[in-house]
């Protein structure tokens, strides 16, 4: 079984791609394989909101957007992952994000499938995300989660799972294996 990971943070080794990796080691150790796209390394321009999908069926924009999209067509699980940048995801994962407005727009406006050829039975998705502050109010990661649940909406994948990490400006995930074993065990999973 076939998983794509969206690592959106930039930092290498940071708390959001810990998370990540154990999620991943979670999956292999259940007989899955992933690819992982790490948005920051990506060209993935943003979406210019110009119509081309809704009358088209597919983006104008040639970029690295083709090799996401054609993984997130045959794969049967998705890990999007994201530091809370300003109450939302990272900007490149968000231009990633708003590029699959395609897939809105084909159900929506076409009555098309999203993907041709699309694996669409069971196909689930987890969404990691780490936040500096304390979520003192409870509400701290819901305009990040807001989006990625209708990313994966378009996309057809079901939100399954979120694993929500506060407090990083304090406290590195390295330092709280029982988040990193709850990463493991979602990744599995995803496969059982
Ligand atoms: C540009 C920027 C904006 C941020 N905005 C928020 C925020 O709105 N709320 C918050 O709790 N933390 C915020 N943070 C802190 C990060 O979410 C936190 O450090 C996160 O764990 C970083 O993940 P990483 O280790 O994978 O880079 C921000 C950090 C940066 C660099």
């Amino acid at each position: 079984m076939q998983v794509v990971a969206i690592l959106g943070s930039p930092r290498k080794g940071g708390n959001t791609e810990t998370l990540v990796e154990a999620a991943l080691r979670g999956v292999r150790a259940a007989g899955g394989e992933a690819q992982v796209f790490r948005v920051h390394d990506l060209d993935i321009r943003p979406c210019l909101g110009c119509g081309y999908c809704e009358r088209e069926g597919k983006c104008k924009i040639n970029d690295d957007m083709s090799r996401v999209n054609e993984l997130l067509a045959r794969a049967e699980g998705l890990i999007f992952s994201s530091p809370v940048y300003f109450a939302g995801v990272s900007s490149p994962a968000k231009a990633l994000i708003d590029r699959c407005q395609v897939y809105w727009a084909r159900k929506n406006v076409l009555e098309l499938e999203a993907f041709e050829n699309e694996i669409l039975i069971g196909r689930r998705g987890i969404f990691i995300a780490t936040a500096g502050s304390r979520d003192h109010g409870g509400a701290l990661f819901d305009p990040a989660i807001e989006t990625v649940k209708l990313f994966f909406k378009a996309v057809d994948y079901t939100y399954s799972e979120e694993i929500l990490v506060d407090n990083t400006d304090r406290k590195a995930v390295q330092e709280r294996p029982e988040l990193l074993e709850k990463a493991y065990a979602a990744g599995a999973r995803l496969i059982l």
